[in-house]
């Protein structure tokens, strides 16, 4: 028996009752009462020119695609995290893909994973969906870690202005990008649409 097992087996401490350590975050469904939290964290991380981005015309009036709404709570429930995808068209008549933000990360909890973790998560969550590829206007030296890539968007375009090298996608189905061409549309179920349909 070595010192460090002795030492256990026969310290009063070693059966004390012992809390099991508390996550730093947590990944869950975004929830109707996350709206405001989750606005107040966009404000602070992205700040005021957020709303004019290109992306934002494809997001505007539309719901995020089933299941892909994602945030992050620390151990307190405070919201720390979020991503959303959307569902798009690749062109007129093209296919359907989507198209993922924001991400962003509470400031003060920033290099923490959060960010790495909920990509992962969201990624994993469209490929078991059944969807064929993801497109975001992002850094590449923060994406390419997840696999996005210029490599195939030099054929399509977001309806608005960006900058192309920013333009980036991931294929969760090989092959899904080949031949796409053409400017990203809105695809999927216009906020009045929902409305109705949960009223
Ligand atoms: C980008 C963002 C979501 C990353 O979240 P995070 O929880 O801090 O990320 P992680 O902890 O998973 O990863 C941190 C790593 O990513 C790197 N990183 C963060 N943003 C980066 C960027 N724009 N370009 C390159 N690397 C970046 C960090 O330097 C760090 O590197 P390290 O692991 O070598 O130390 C977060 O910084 C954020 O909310 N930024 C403001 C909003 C924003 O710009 N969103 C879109 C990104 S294009």
């Amino acid at each position: 028996m070595n010192a460090n097992a002795f030492n256990l087996a026969t310290s009063t401490e070693a059966f004390a009752p012992v809390a099991a350590p508390r996550p730093a975050f947590i990944l869950c469904a975004e929830r109707l009462r996350d709206v405001v939290a989750r606005e107040n964290l966009l404000d602070r991380a992205m700040g005021p020119g957020r709303r004019r981005k290109s992306s934002e015309k494809i997001r505007r009036g539309r719901k995020p695609a089933e299941g892909l709404a994602l945030v992050a709570r620390d151990a307190d429930d405070v919201l720390v995290g979020t991503v959303r995808l959307w569902n798009v068209r690749l062109g007129e008549g093209g296919r359907q893909a989507l198209l993922l933000g924001p991400l962003a990360v509470e400031p003060t909890a920033k290099s923490g994973g959060i960010g790495s973790a909920l990509m992962r998560q969201a990624i994993a969550e469209a490929a078991r969906l059944g969807h064929g590829a993801v497109l975001l206007v992002g850094d590449p030296a923060y994406y390419q870690r997840f696999g996005f890539s210029a490599a195939k968007t030099s054929e399509l375009a977001m309806p608005g202005p960006y900058e192309r090298h920013r333009f980036l996608a991931l294929e969760l189905v090989d092959g899904w990008l080949d031949g796409a061409a053409g400017t990203l549309k809105a695809s999927g179920r216009k906020v009045s649409e929902a409305l109705f349909k949960a009223g």
